[in-house]
This record gives C-alpha cells, structure tokens and sequence, in this order.
C-alpha cells in the first residue's frame, strides 16, 4: 500500500476528494496532511475526517524558504510518504526540496498547461479569448508549474463566463481529475488521463 501526503494551504476541497478516493482496493492510503497555514480551513477538515494533520507556519520564518522546508521535511519524512500531493499548496518550493522527492511529488494547477503557469489563472484565460479552459495534473520539477503531465481536464468557456463561474467550473473538474491520476499513478501507470 502506498502511502500520500498531501499539502494545502486553503480549504482543502481537493484534499477531501483524494482522500475519499483512497479507500476499499485503492493502492494508496493518506498518512499526512500538511499545510504552511496554521488556520488552514483544510486542516479543520482534515482533522474532522480523523485524518493526521499538521502546520508549519511559514511566516514564522520571513524569507528564509531552507528553514521552512526543512521543517517541512522533518514532519514529512516521519510520515514516510510513497507519493506527496500538492492541493492547493500555494508556497512556491526550492530546487532542493523538489529534487530530494522528485519523480513523486505531483501537483494540481487551474489551467490547461503549459498555458497560465502562477496565479490568477482564470482572468488569464478569459482575457485571452480562450474558448475552453481546464487543468492539469503534472509532476513536480524545480520549474514553476512545469514538469510532464499526468492528466487534464477542459472545460468549455461560457459567452458570460467571469473568473469565478470559470474557477467553480474548473474546481469540479479538479474534483475527478485528481483522483484519476493519483490511482493511476499510485499503480506505477504515468499513462495520461485525459478527461472531456
Ligand atoms: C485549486 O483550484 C487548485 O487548482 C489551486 O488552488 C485551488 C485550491 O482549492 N492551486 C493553485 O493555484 C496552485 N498554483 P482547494 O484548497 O479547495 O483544493
């Protein structure tokens, strides 16, 4: 059985999802959420669930990132995770701390990459024209939101669409593609998901 951690900063939804799809003959189990927020709505949610959960705090360490990984690592590495899942982990992580879980640490991000890597993803995508929008699941490199991709889901742009209708939209995708490549990847298969 292989064992997921999963980061979160805010409320978590994508974390519950995960977390309810590793169950029955599902071939990984959490062992750990994390997040760099102590009042993370996802902790509260994670602790509800009997989920074990934890914060490090990264404003207690200004911007000293080595100090907070290292942190990091410390509640990570005693959990001795197999794969470790960033949902909505929105703290951008060093070279170091990528290579040392490299080829196993993934990430979900609201855009159809290579398209939108960082922030505001949704404007993005509307101020561009883009007649359909969506995310994807990729493996984790030192590049910001770079890496090969093991899933994505599109969605198509509403003639009305705002950044929210289009993130709340993306969310539900979010929601089926995560688990998705997680079972697969957590069987060995980096094999694309494609969802439509
Ligand atoms: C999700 O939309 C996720 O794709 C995004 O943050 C949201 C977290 O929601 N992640 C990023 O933007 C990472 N750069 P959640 O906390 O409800 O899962």
């Amino acid at each position: 059985m292989k064992k997921v951690a999963i980061l979160v900063s805010g409320g978590g939804s994508n974390m519950l999802t995960l977390c309810d799809s590793m169950v029955a003959d599902h071939p990984a189990r959490p062992v750990l959420v994390l997040s760099n927020d102590p009042n993370a709505k996802g902790l509260e949610r994670a602790t509800a669930r009997g989920l074990t959960a934890a914060a490090v705090d990264h404003r207690q360490f200004g911007k000293d990132r080595a100090a907070f990984e290292a942190e990091l690592v410390k509640l990570l590495d005693a959990a001795e995770p197999d794969i470790i899942c960033l949902a909505g982990f929105m703290r951008v992580l060093t070279a170091s701390f990528v290579e040392r879980y490299a080829g196993r640490m993934l990430n979900i991000h609201p855009s159809l990459l290579p398209k939108y890597k960082g922030l505001n993803t949704h404007a993005r995508a509307l101020e561009a024209g883009d007649a359909e929008a969506g995310c994807s699941v990729h493996i984790v490199t030192p590049e910001l939101d770079d890496g090969p991709i093991l899933g994505q889901a599109r969605v198509q742009v509403a003639p009305d669409e705002t950044a929210e209708t289009l993130a709340a939209k993306v969310l539900i995708q979010e929601h089926r593609l995560y688990p998705a490549v997680l079972r697969r990847f957590a069987k060995g298969d980096n094999t694309p998901v494609e969802l439509t």
